[in-house]
């Protein structure tokens, strides 16, 4: 078991060189944000630069004086109360509590919901959303843009997953008569939230009559019967929504588009081109709820294995819908003392949720620091591991464990240590390795004959 703590130190210059999609590279292993500028320390890139500037709205903390807390936020076992007219409570676990996950690029919501409790119409400017039902069951839907404003629904049980495409309009809404709970992630570090009732009718100040008149087709009598009901926050949201689809996705990326897969080979002749991450897109037109949709997240995967733990990945091969997304998921099950051995993922920052058990849980910064980071998890923690710093999960109680984590690509890519440098096809030569590991040949044949689970 020992071995794939040994290698973490070594393959940190794996990490981190690719482009996000959505929220900027921290150009660096993170960036905890803090609002004081006295307490950062300059990115090189920044030091070159006689005026401070913000990375999104916030400074970075000097890394060195990161420590676990950084990358943690605990209670999210606890309900929201939903005792509000809408019947639903949304608790956010974002930039704003957990300071590390500033430049990342991904946070997550636990939502409640009470006996028809609707979650209303809104949008995430910054992100796509991906969702997890935990308890109970909801009528889910979203909007396409302009000019088909489509509507797509499913209903969704425990265990089911759905994907809100980043922009687009959409509604949770409870239609059974016991909670609902869900734990969804988003693909950005603030993704923002437009509720469209109160984004339209509720804004300070208002939005002149004459517009929403005109935009609503209705006489302004209307209009003023919308603004009051909205002040009630009830009820309008639904009228509303195959109208402000305009407001959806027009955000510009900074950055180069992220490869969605290990690398992207440059060629001329179009004969011999894939298209960027092997995928077409299907027509929109013909797209269905079912191209958004997973099943079975509440069945445990088999941990009957070497290491103890199982990985149910929900990404871009189960949900075709997630195609150029930027988000994923995965549920982690952990037999007692069973360990998600270390491993990177190239591609994404990982934000995970305890749902049952108790996890030691860490990461390990780059050269030449390879600070660890650890941290002990219970129920209702959340822990965020940067993108492509090596991380692992070890479940210290005697009972079994489960987590649900986001990955901020829909294709994050694993690269488990142990599997890549002692079991690649073919393997490393023994020269390479005994150097690397400053170890004889015979721990390296060692370690080589050795089988890796595959996690
Ligand atoms: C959501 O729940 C929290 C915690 O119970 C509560 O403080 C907050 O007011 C609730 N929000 C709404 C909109 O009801
Ligand atoms: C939930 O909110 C309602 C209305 O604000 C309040 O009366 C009730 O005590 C709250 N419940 C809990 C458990 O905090
Ligand atoms: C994970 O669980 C699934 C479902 O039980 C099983 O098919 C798979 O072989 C397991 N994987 C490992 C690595 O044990
Ligand atoms: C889990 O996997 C082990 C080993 O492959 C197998 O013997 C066992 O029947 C599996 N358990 C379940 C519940 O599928």
């Amino acid at each position: 078991m020992g071995a794939p703590f040994l290698i973490v130190t070594i393959f940190l210059t794996l990490a981190s060189s690719l482009a996000f999609a959505s929220d900027p590279s921290p150009l660096q292993d993170f960036c905890v944000a803090v609002n004081d500028p006295k307490r950062t320390c300059s990115l090189s890139i920044l030091s070159s630069l006689h005026n401070f500037f913000f990375v999104n709205g916030k400074f970075c903390q000097d890394p060195k004086l990161a420590t676990a807390d950084d990358f943690f936020f605990k209670g999210l076992n606890i309900a929201g109360n939903t005792s509000n007219k809408v019947g639903s409570n949304v608790t956010q676990v974002n930039v704003a509590q957990i300071a590390g996950l500033n430049t990342l690029g991904i946070s997550l919501v636990r939502i409640d919901y009470a006996p028809y409790g609707l979650n209303p119409p809104h949008t995430h400017p910054r992100a796509t959303e991906i969702l997890t039902v935990l308890e109970g069951t909801l009528y889910v839907g979203f909007v396409t843009s302009n000019p088909d404003n489509r509507l797509i629904t499913k209903v969704l049980n425990k265990g089911d997953v759905f994907v809100f495409p980043i922009g687009l309009i959409h509604f949770q809404f409870n239609t059974g008569d016991t909670n609902a709970v869900v734990i969804a992630s988003l693909s950005s570090q603030n993704p923002g939230v437009i509720t469209i009732a109160n984004a339209v009718f509720g804004s300070k100040p208002p939005i002149s009559n004459d517009v929403l008149a005109k935009a609503f087709q209705v006489d302004k009598k209307g209009v003023i019967e919308l603004e009051r009901i909205s002040k009630k926050k009830m009820g309008a949201q639904f009228l509303v929504v195959t109208v402000f689809l305009a407001l959806a996705s027009s955000l510009a990326f900074a950055s180069d588009p992220s490869p969605l897969q290990d690398f992207c080979v440059a060629i001329d002749d179009p004969k011999d081109a894939l298209f960027v991450n092997g995928k077409f897109c299907k027509n929109p037109k013909l797209a269905t709820a079912d191209d958004f949709f997973f099943k079975g997240l509440n069945v445990a995967g088999n941990t009957s294995n070497k290491v103890g733990s199982n990985v149910t990945a929900v990404n871009v091969a189960q949900i075709p819908g997630l195609n150029t997304l930027g988000v994923s998921l995965v549920r982690i099950d952990y037999a007692p003392y069973g360990l998600n051995p270390p491993h990177t993922h190239p591609r994404a920052t990982e934000i995970l949720t305890v749902l049952e058990g108790t996890l030691y849980v860490g990461f390990v910064t780059s050269n030449p620091e390879n600070r660890l980071i650890t941290k002990v998890l219970n129920k209702g923690d959340v822990f965020v591991f940067p993108i492509g710093l090596i991380h692992f999960q070890f479940n210290k109680g005697h009972t079994n464990a489960v987590a649900i984590a986001g990955l901020s690509s829909q294709n994050p890519g694993v690269i488990t240590i142990a599997n890549a440098v002692f079991g690649s096809k073919p393997s490393i030569s023994d020269d390479v390795l005994t150097k690397a590991f400053q170890v004889d040949k015979n721990v390296i044949d060692y370690l080589q004959a050795q089988f890796w689970v595959n996690n």
